[in-house]
């Protein structure tokens, strides 16, 4: 008589959770939604101004570090201080705050000009920023004397 040896395999299986809870910290994120882009249609052949709104709804400081367009060769961003324009390499838009480009402040400066914009068309312009990554946005051309504090 032969005895059938059953080996049980015992699975020791301990299932020791250990409890990862993640508290929800949905504060620390920059939330960047951008508002009012415009172009006013350039007089000059080879170089273009652009303005918008970007606010930052999140509690972390984020920075706009660079701007592309399909239409110009470079884009660079400038403050205006004083009169006197300067180019920077990164804007900061602050934690539950705004940065503005408008007509005698900051503003994005379009140059290389592959095509003039004309009033009624639109232009596609990536911003990119430290945190949020790229975000591309349709600029409408206004007319050269556009300004959207009197609506003109
Ligand atoms: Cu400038």
């Amino acid at each position: 008589m032969r005895r059938a040896v059953l080996t049980a395999a015992a699975l020791a299986g301990a299932l020791a959770l250990t409890g990862c809870s993640e508290s929800g910290s949905d504060s620390g994120q920059a939330d960047l939604s951008v508002s009012s882009p415009y172009m006013p249609q350039p007089v000059s052949a080879d170089m273009a101004a652009g303005f918008l709104t970007i606010a930052n709804q999140g509690g972390a400081t984020d920075e706009l570090t660079s701007v592309t367009s399909d239409i110009a060769g470079e884009v660079t961003m400038h403050s205006t201080v004083g009169g006197a324009m300067a180019e920077k390499t990164s804007f900061a838009i602050p934690a539950h705050g705004r940065l503005v480009f408008r007509s005698g402040g900051n503003h994005l400066m379009f140059e290389k000009l592959k095509r003039r914009p004309k009033q009624g068309q639109t232009v596609t312009v990536k911003l990119t920023f430290a945190e949020s990554g790229p975000v591309t946005v349709e600029m409408p051309v206004k007319s050269a004397t556009y300004n959207p504090s009197t609506g003109h």
